[in-house]
């Protein structure tokens, strides 16, 4: 991983002069691990763990799957595949532009590959066990805080576990699964966001929802070291969004006390807890590092990589904060009719959102995100 290198995107930034100070401050925060993914050495598969942001498909082929869920119905897909995928939103998600920008296929959803949905498919180009809803902690643990709208079934370790069990048919002695895996791109997350959504729309106060920082950051922290002890060895693990500029989180927290919200009409006390957990994340990344020297460990940071389009929506080409598809109130996310329930609207251009339910963002918006993380595009407004 070289960062000094005269094709490194980071030194082209730093020589461009610019008076948009706060951007370039946040360019330089995730440009970090462009140049892994960016240089000689290609990945040629994805294994990726984690909840909506990711899953290509995982809840929509589970052998139970909840059929009236919102996601499932157009005009999700709409502006990609041109029908539901099972992905929340318009189009392709962060992990699609990664697998693209890597010359990948989109990672397929191991639900599906057990279903037989994808006959064509081969342990050797990855699997996605990334799942709507899931947590990085297990049910239990919400059920002894009296939270029981919790999905049982695929919280982290239970996604580790369905990886344990395809694994043999990859290699069978470290030093092989070393070999094999040393190519492969190990996405962790982003998975936590849930473990807050959840006690938050049941009214837990954000003094207890903090409380839960740490064992959420602990189970992604043991993941990654399971998964670096079976052979993995590039490991990419995102942090969460600004979710004080989500539609969901806006509408659910209205306030009428202008002091609650920043500039952007972003509820500041929200981000100020992402902003939190980020940072506890990323001192928990750099412990790891430590104990893994040989493992590479990027932390994503897809807060700072959003920002700009909260901060700066018009000169992105963005409206705003209102969801692109829902059915009314004040950010056009009413929870009891999301995207692709009945009486919900779509806009005419989700390219022109960001947020696509309220919950989850655009292709548009992803699109973006992705470029800064893995191309490295200038993102100092025009
Ligand atoms: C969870 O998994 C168990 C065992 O695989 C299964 O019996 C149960 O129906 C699943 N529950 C849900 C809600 O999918
Ligand atoms: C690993 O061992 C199992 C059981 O002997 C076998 O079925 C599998 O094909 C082996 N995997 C590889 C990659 O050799």
């Amino acid at each position: 991983m070289d960062l000094s290198g005269s094709s490194s995107p980071l030194r082209s930034l730093e020589r461009r002069p610019s008076t948009e100070s706060l951007a370039l401050i946040h360019v330089f925060a995730l440009l970090s691990f462009i140049p892994c993914i960016r240089g000689g050495s290609s990945f040629s598969s994805i294994f990726s763990f984690g909840d909506s942001l990711a899953d290509t498909g995982n809840l929509y082929f589970s052998s139970q799957p909840p059929t009236s869920f919102h996601c499932f119905f157009p005009p999700n897909g709409q502006t990609y595949f041109g029908r539901p995928t099972g992905r929340c939103s318009d189009g392709r998600l962060i992990i699609d532009f990664i697998a693209e920008s890597l010359g990948l296929p989109f990672v397929k959803p191991y639900l599906g590959i057990k279903n037989g949905q994808f006959d064509d498919w081969k342990i050797e180009e990855g699997v996605n066990f990334a799942v709507v809803g899931a947590t990085a902690l297990d049910a239990d643990f919400f059920k002894e805080k009296g939270i029981h709208n919790v999905p049982t079934n695929d919280s982290l370790r239970i996604q580790l576990g369905w990886y344990k069990d395809l694994l043999p048919s990859l290699c069978n002695s470290s030093s092989s699964c070393k070999n094999v895996l040393g190519k492969s791109l190990f996405l962790i997350g982003e998975i936590g966001g849930n473990d807050f959504t959840y006690p938050f729309a049941l009214g837990k106060s954000l003094t207890e929802v903090k409380t839960y920082v740490a064992p959420v950051i602990n189970a992604i922290s043991s993941t990654i070291s399971e998964l670096i002890d079976m052979g993995a060895q590039t490991l990419m693990v995102p942090g969460n969004f600004p979710i004080g500029c989500s539609a969901f989180y806006l509408t659910l927290f209205q306030s009428k006390d202008e002091q609650d919200y920043d500039g952007a009409g972003c509820l500041k006390w929200l981000n100020k807890f992402a902003e939190y957990y980020n940072e506890k994340l990323q001192s928990e990344l750099n412990q790891l590092r430590g104990l893994h020297p040989h493992a590479i460990i990027i932390y994503a940071d897809y807060y700072n990589a959003a920002l700009p389009l909260y901060l700066y929506p018009t000169s992105f080409g963005f409206e705003g904060l209102r969801a692109c598809c829902g059915s009314g109130g004040p950010y056009n996310c009413n929870a009891s009719a999301l995207c692709g329930a009945p009486g919900a609207i779509a806009s005419d251009d989700p390219s022109k959102f960001i947020s696509w339910d309220g919950v989850h963002l655009t292709e548009a918006a992803y699109r973006f995100i992705a470029k800064r993380l893995v191309i490295g595009q200038d993102v100092v407004p025009k």
